[in-house]
């Protein structure tokens, strides 16, 4: 009986944390005047039914955001339902978003089930990753958002809900809109109050203060002693692009208190054209190898050989997951068998 009960309890507690945001403004690192501004603008449209629309580079803290604005509303006390729509296949995304009535498919739970609109009655929903929704689920959310009512997949009830929506993604949904492949009505709808997030190399003055509040946060976690970042290494770290933005940087860290070692893809970067606005610089730029897609595979391999072609070391290092490493790999026929020790 008591482990029934126990089930019963670990299961409600489970609920409660996934429909909690933990994030909030004061736990958002960064003191540069642009950032500050941002924090500021987000703190202000905070407490609000209108939709926001977040644009950020992988890694620059849209769902830190997103939880921060949720925390500072007066919602702050209801559910925050975070929805990655990149991430659930196409065909389940409707009932997962708009819920399904008993028998609307094979594999229909009994009773039917409720959509994350419903669940995030009177709280916030996180739209994550908007830009992978398919054309067919916009037309859906397009309703929902029009007239604050869903209908469960093979139902015909109205359910009326009152939800914040904050939508986020990293892709330029203007050019998206443009290219055909989001609805441009869509857009308007999610990007009434717009908030773009800087990249990491926008804002360097940061990366000190980041450096130190991970290398404390984590070496605590680990148990381990902080390793030491003198001023030849946070230079390297300044001139670094950090294209995996914080998340990169956290893993870096991460990287570093277990291995006392600083990667060497960081250590042998060359200040470039990119800093400041050094015109001597600027017209050292190699032409030929401007295209974005040269320089990703690049780094690619850079990093890959530092690491001897340890897939998960480098996928880390970078910021992404293993999976998208290996699809950036074929894509720019990167083979690492020769990079192994
Ligand atoms: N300003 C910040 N201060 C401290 N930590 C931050 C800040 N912004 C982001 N982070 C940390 O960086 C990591 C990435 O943040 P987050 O998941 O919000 O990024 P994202 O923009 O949603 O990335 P993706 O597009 O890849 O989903 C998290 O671990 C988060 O804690
Ligand atoms: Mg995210």
């Amino acid at each position: 009986m008591k482990n029934a009960n126990e089930k019963v309890y670990r299961k409600s507690v489970r609920k409660i944390a996934q429909g909690r945001a933990i994030y909030s403004f004061d736990k958002i690192i960064g003191k540069s005047k642009n950032f500050v501004s941002i924090i500021e603008y987000a703190k202000k449209i905070s407490d609000s039914t209108s939709t926001v629309l977040i644009t950020g580079e992988s890694g620059t803290g849209k769902e830190v955001f997103a939880q921060a604005i949720h925390n500072a509303s007066s919602r702050r006390d209801k559910v925050f339902i975070a929805v990655n729509c990149g991430a659930i296949p196409s065909n389940l995304i409707e009932s997962e978003l708009l819920g399904y009535e008993e028998g609307a498919f094979t594999g229909a739970k009994k009773g039917g089930n409720a959509g994350k609109f419903e669940m995030a009655h009177g709280g916030t929903i996180f739209l994550d990753e908007i830009g992978e929704m398919s054309l067919e689920t916009q037309v859906r959310l397009l309703r929902v958002i029009e007239e604050g009512v869903v209908s469960r997949v093979g139902g015909s009830k109205q359910i009326p809900v009152d939800v914040r929506i904050i939508a986020a993604t990293n892709k330029d949904l203007q050019e998206e809109v443009n290219k055909g492949s989001f609805r441009k009505d869509l857009f308007y709808r999610l990007n009434v109050i717009p908030l773009g997030l800087p990249p990491l190399r926008e804002r360097k003055e940061d990366i000190p203060i980041l450096v130190d509040y991970y290398m404390s946060r984590i070496s605590k976690k680990l148990n381990k002693k902080q390793f030491n970042i003198d001023n030849r290494v946070m230079n390297k770290f300044l001139e670094y692009e950090w294209p995996g933005n914080i998340r990169e940087l956290e893993n870096v860290i991460e990287l570093i208190v277990n291995t006392e070692k600083i990667p060497d893809y960081i250590l042998k970067i060359h200040k470039t054209s990119v800093v400041g606005n050094n015109k001597a610089a600027e017209s050292s730029i190699n032409f030929e190898s401007m295209k974005l897609e040269d320089v990703e595979k690049n780094h690619i391999i850079k990093v890959l050989k530092s690491f001897s072609g340890n897939i998960s070391l480098a996928a880390k290092a970078m910021g992404i997951g293993r999976n998208t490493l290996y699809r950036k790999m074929e894509k720019y026929h990167i083979d690492c068998s020769e990079m192994e020790q």
